[in-house]
């Protein structure tokens, strides 16, 4: 029972450290100023985003192309700035990362 308990617990630990280090990395290029997880603030929330690209094609590239360049085509009357306009350095390998975190909700 106790090793069960104990395997349970590490496997839980284990399966929050990528989304722990893609809250990180959210937080640290400034998505929180406009997302939140489950509320919308200027963005939709990670939730309802995820929901609308989950299972579909090419969900975290162009998931990814979008967390780089903005755009405004999804969501109504707010854009997203790009991350140029933003001041703010985005990697390709971080944006795939930043859109594979908000796949996860
Ligand atoms: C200045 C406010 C702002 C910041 C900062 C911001 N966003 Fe957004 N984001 C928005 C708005 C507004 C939308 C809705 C755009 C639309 O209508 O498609 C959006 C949409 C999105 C979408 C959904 C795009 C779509 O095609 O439906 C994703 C994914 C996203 N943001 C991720 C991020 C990530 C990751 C960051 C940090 C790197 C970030 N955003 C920073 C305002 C922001």
């Amino acid at each position: 029972m106790k090793t069960l308990l104990f395997t349970t617990a590490l496997a839980t630990l284990i399966s929050t450290i990528p989304a722990l280090a893609g809250s990180d990395l959210a937080t640290s290029k400034k998505c929180m100023e406009c997302h939140a997880v489950d509320k919308e603030v200027k963005g939709p929330s990670f939730k309802a985003i995820a929901k609308l690209y989950k299972g579909t094609d090419k969900a975290e590239a162009r998931m990814a192309d979008k967390i780089r360049k903005g755009g405004a085509e999804h969501w109504g009357q707010n854009a997203m700035p790009s991350a140029e306009a933003r001041g703010v350095k985005i990697s390709d390998a971080e944006a795939k990362k930043l859109a594979q975190w908000v796949l996860t909700h």
